[in-house]
């Protein structure tokens, strides 16, 4: 009997044994697999897709957490054409949903890569809402103090002053129990209402006279002036939320969001100097020569370019530029470069725009103060790999390493941006 218990538990001992590696192994194999999907997707995917919002393509979290078909997954991302082609119902449905925009095929992945980025793409999004702290941090702060502290500021000097009310009462009450103990209270006497009104200035004569209290009402006097200056002095030349009223009603809407036009085919600039410019007139005739020719919207641009819709000719005498209005603007003792930026640091438009591409108007997202630079520069960490930037200051770090010739112009001492304005 005792033989056959020893036995039992030895095999059970092994059972779990081997149960315990499973489980290892395949946890190990899960993470293994996270990392191989999180490289392709970076590679592949990002251009188009983010986990948590949307962006050319559907916000992929939520999107692999709801559709839990892997095997219609897998098709969908080595070839989505063939599946809207064969009317796959989902497929012709979320085609349809973002107006028709064709992903690439990832025909070169196999099933395991696909896996791999889907396992990758669940798992991070079960971690972004686990861990609310892990999401991006948001780059507008308002400026000053937060309106948080000065209410708390607030709430402390009222509950002061209504302690030293309540105090000052049950002081008052006390001292005439005990007068009145010793028989020393005098009569009430009747008042008139000469004498009440005696009696009230020589109460506001006494209050005057106690110095604590004078004291008090100047320091909360004086902090309440300061904190307001103080907010007032922060925000001074803040133009957020700034929108001023443009010449034409051109909508980033309309162009940017439903038409889904990149960002540089009008700001061209933004990649490669230090403006981000403001697309010339003839930019918009691309399309607006035969678009709505007949809204007055448009008309304006005919006018200032001299346009005639009906002859279809350019008469430079009758153009006049358009006046924009600018919406951003730091002054000139601030250098700011865009491609620094948007090219080098790999910064979407959105985060220091916000979401233009939903604006009818634009109008000042961020506070662009100088805490706003400096806590961005503090939070983002540079991505120095694959970045030519990079590589072109390591190739002359290796050269000043050994000795070699370097010139300025080596270090970009002749692009135009490093100088220009
Ligand atoms: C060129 C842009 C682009 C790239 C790159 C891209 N996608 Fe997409 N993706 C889209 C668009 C647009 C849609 C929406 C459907 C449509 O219009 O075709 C979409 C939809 C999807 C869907 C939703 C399918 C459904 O029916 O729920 C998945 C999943 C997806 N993409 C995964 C991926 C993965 C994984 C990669 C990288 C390997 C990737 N995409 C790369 C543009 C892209
Ligand atoms: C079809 C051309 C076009 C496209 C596409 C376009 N814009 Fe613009 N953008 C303009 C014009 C014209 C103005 C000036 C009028 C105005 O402010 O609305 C402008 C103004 C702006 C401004 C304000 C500039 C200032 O005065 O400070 C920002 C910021 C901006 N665009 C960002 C974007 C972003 C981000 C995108 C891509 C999502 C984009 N634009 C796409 C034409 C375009
Ligand atoms: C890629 C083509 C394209 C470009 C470039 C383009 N637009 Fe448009 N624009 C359109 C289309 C399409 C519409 C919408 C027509 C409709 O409502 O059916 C439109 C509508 C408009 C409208 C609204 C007209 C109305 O009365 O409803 C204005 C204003 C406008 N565009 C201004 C501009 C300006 C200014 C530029 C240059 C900075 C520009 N567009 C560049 C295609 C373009
Ligand atoms: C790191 C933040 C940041 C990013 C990213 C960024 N911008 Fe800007 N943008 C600014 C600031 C700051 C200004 C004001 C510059 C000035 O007044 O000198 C500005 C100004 C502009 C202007 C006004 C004209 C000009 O050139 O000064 C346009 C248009 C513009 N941005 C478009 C874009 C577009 C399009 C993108 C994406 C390709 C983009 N920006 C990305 C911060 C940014
Ligand atoms: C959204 C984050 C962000 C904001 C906001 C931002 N920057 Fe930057 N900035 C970066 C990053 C990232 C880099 C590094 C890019 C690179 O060289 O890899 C950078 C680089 C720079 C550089 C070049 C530093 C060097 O020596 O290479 C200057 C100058 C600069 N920023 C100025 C500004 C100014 C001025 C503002 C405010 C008006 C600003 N930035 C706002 C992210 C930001
Ligand atoms: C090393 C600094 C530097 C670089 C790089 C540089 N410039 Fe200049 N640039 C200057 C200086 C300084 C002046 C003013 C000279 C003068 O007034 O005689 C100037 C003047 C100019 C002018 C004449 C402006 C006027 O009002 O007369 C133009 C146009 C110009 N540069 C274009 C460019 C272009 C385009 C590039 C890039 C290919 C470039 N520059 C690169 C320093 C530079």
């Amino acid at each position: 009997m005792r033989n056959i218990s020893l036995i039992f538990k030895q095999f059970s001992r092994s059972v779990l044994l081997v149960a315990g590696l499973v489980v290892y192994g395949l946890t190990a194999q899960a993470q293994a697999d996270a990392a191989k999907g999180e490289a392709i997707f970076k590679a592949k995917c990002t251009a188009c897709h983010k986990i948590e919002t949307r962006l050319t393509g559907p916000a992929l979290g939520p999107q692999l957490t709801s559709e839990t078909d892997d095997a219609y997954l897998t098709k969908w991302i080595q070839n989505s054409q063939a599946l809207v082609a064969a009317k796959n119902p989902k497929a012709v449905k979320i085609f349809n949903e973002f107006n028709q925009v064709t992903m690439t095929s990832f025909e070169e992945l196999s099933d395991a890569d696909v896996g791999n980025v889907i396992t990758y793409v669940r798992t991070e999004w079960k971690k972004m809402q686990d861990d609310t702290s892990k999401k991006p941090p948001v780059p507008t702060e308002p400026s000053g103090p937060s309106s948080l502290v000065v209410w708390s500021l607030i709430g402390v000097i009222l509950i002061a002053f209504i302690v030293i009310l309540v105090l000052n009462k049950v002081i008052a009450t006390l001292e005439r129990l005990l007068l009145n103990k010793q028989g020393l209270l005098p009569e009430e006497e009747e008042t008139t209402d000469e004498e009440a009104k005696a009696n009230r200035l020589a109460t506001v004569k006494k209050l005057l006279k106690n110095k604590k209290l004078v004291f008090f009402i100047v320091l909360c006097g004086t902090i309440a002036m300061g904190s307001f200056s103080w907010v007032t002095m922060w925000n001074t030349n803040v133009h957020q939320g700034y929108q001023p009223v443009q010449p034409i009603k051109y909508s980033h809407e309309l162009h940017a969001g439903v038409m889904k036009l990149e960002c540089q085919y009008c700001h061209t600039g933004a990649f490669k100097s230090k403006n981000a410019s403001i697309p010339s007139l003839n930019v918009c005739m691309n399309c607006h020569k035969s678009v709505k020719t007949e809204s007055p919207e448009i008309h304006k641009i005919y006018d200032a370019l001299g346009y005639d819709p009906n002859t279809a000719k350019y008469d430079s005498t009758k153009a006049k530029p358009m006046q924009w209005v600018r919406v951003h603007n730091l002054p000139d003792l601030a250098y700011f470069n865009h491609s620094q930026h948007v090219k080098v640091g790999n910064i979407k438009c959105q985060t220091c725009h916000g979401q233009v591409q939903e604006m009818k108007e634009v109008y000042q997202y961020s506070p662009l103060t100088m805490k706003w630079c400096i806590q961005c520069h503090k939070r983002t960490e540079v991505n120095g790999k694959g970045n030519a930037y990079y590589d072109s200051i390591l190739a002359a770090h290796d050269k000043i390493k050994k000795g070699e010739k370097v010139t300025a112009a080596v270090l970009g001492g002749i692009e135009c941006g490093k100088c220009h304005y």
